[in-house]
């Protein structure tokens, strides 16, 4: 065990935001857990630990369906905040068993490969389209052109959003997740619970319309779970609607143009994807390792537990590297190299055990189509302008991405 005052970690430094990766590599090579005082967090930098603690029942996403803010030696939320962790908590993401598998039970369905499967001509449709009127247009923002409306799109299509409705999707969602970066400022806590509350009060609009008129959509899926069955309350239907809205394009975003920020600094690895495509789905995968896209992911500590002879207590909160176990040399040959051919590659990017990204066959759809979009239709796309980072560390990402044809 470390403590944090000697290192390199520090995630609201714009030199480590640009390229955390070495700083991991410091931290795996000091040890397998880390005190971190400015989060109050153990941070836990190896794969086949993130591995482990992931499927590990010790642990959860939640204390709440066991212990009370008070048991468990934490404050209750202020009541100002109570929209946003009233919407947080409900969604299945927050939830642990048995709450946990009843709503992932019922929305798994819409996600299984198979019925993905039947989404992809209509994903590389949109996705083709995107991308030609950006090639019409010379270029522009591989960001706001192509990356954002892809996913944002398929996942209000898959639950019913009206065409009229999408534009305030990607601003609430921006909102509602800047709590999801470490300390979250006064600032950003309000602006997430104003999101919350429109965000809520539209869908339960929605929801109302939609149960006088139901489509074959997923929204009209969860209101005859909720009135046919019981299974499913008001308030987990409306939270996992934000959730799927949500986690549904957030993800994905970032990882199409970080990856082609990757691909556009590795000009070798670049040409060997336009000279084959047939490379696609090892290079979705490989670019989402090579830049993960959610760079950490927390878990509560229910029972204590040890890791490397620390005894981590009940009431702990363990910080999971994602980006440094992407980087483990230990599970990956030469993992500073950009390597599209990577053929045994258990990236850890969608997670793991119960909470495993139920949307990763749809995330690897979108980011396969606007991927083979772009090397059929725009084989001489280029940078046009060095890209900004996000100031943020969980959610990674980039400002924009100017690209011309
Ligand atoms: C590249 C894109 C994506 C990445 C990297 C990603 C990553 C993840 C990760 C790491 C988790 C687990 C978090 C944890 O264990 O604490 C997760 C859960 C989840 N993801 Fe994704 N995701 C992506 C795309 C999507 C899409 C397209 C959807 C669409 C619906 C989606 C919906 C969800 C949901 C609902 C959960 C919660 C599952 C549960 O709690 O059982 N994600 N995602």
């Amino acid at each position: 065990m470390t403590a944090e005052s000697d290192l390199a970690f520090d995630p609201w430094d714009p030199a480590f935001l640009a390229d955390p990766y070495p700083a991991y590599a410091e931290l795996r090579e000091r040890g397998r857990v880390h005190w971190f005082e400015p989060t109050n967090q153990w941070l836990v930098p190896h794969h086949a630990d993130v591995s482990a603690l992931l499927r590990e029942r010790r642990l959860g996403r939640t204390y709440q369906h066991r212990f009370t803010h008070e048991e468990f030696g934490r404050t209750a939320p202020t009541p100002e905040h109570e929209p946003f962790h009233t919407l947080n908590d409900h969604g299945m993401l927050d939830l642990e068993p048995p709450d946990h598998t009843r709503i992932r039970r019922l929305v798994s369905k819409a996600f299984t490969p198979r019925t993905v499967e039947r989404l992809k001509p209509y994903v590389e449709g949109l996705a083709g389209d995107l991308v030609s009127a950006l090639v019409d247009a010379g270029g522009g923002d591989l960001l706001r052109d192509v990356a954002e409306p892809l996913p944002v799109a398929v996942i209000a299509e898959m639950l019913g959003i009206p065409e009229p409705d999408r534009a305030p999707l990607r601003p609430w969602s921006a909102d509602i997740c800047g709590m999801y970066e470490l300390n979250p400022s006064q600032e950003t806590a309000k602006r997430a619970v104003r999101a919350s509350v429109e965000f809520t009060e539209y869908l339960r609009e929605l929801i109302a319309h939609r149960r006088a008129r139901p489509g074959d959509d997923l929204i009209s899926g969860l209101i005859a779970a909720h009135d046919e069955d019981d299974r499913l309350t008001e308030q987990e239907m409306i939270s996992t609607c934000v959730l799927l809205l949500n986690a549904g394009h957030e993800a994905t975003v970032n990882s199409t143009v970080n990856g082609w920020a990757a691909l556009f600094q590795n000009p070798g690895q670049l040409a060997a994807l336009r000279a084959d495509h047939s490379l696609v789905p090892s290079a979705v995968e490989e670019l989402m390792r090579y830049d993960t896209p959610l760079q950490l992911f927390e878990r509560w500590v229910l029972d204590d537990i040890e890791i490397d002879g620390t005894v981590v207590p009940r009431g702990a909160e363990i910080a999971m590297l994602f980006g440094s176990a992407n980087h483990d040399p230990a599970v990956f040959t030469d993992p500073a190299r950009l390597d599209l051919t990577r053929a045994d590659n258990p990236h850890i990017s969608f997670g793991a055990g119960i909470h495993y990204c139920i949307g990763a066959p749809l995330a690897r759809i979108e980011l396969a189509a606007s991927m083979r979009a772009l090397l059929e239709r725009a084989p001489t796309l280029a940078l046009a302008e060095e890209p900004k980072r996000t100031p943020n560390f969980v959610i990674r990402g980039l400002e924009g991405l100017a690209v011309e044809v």
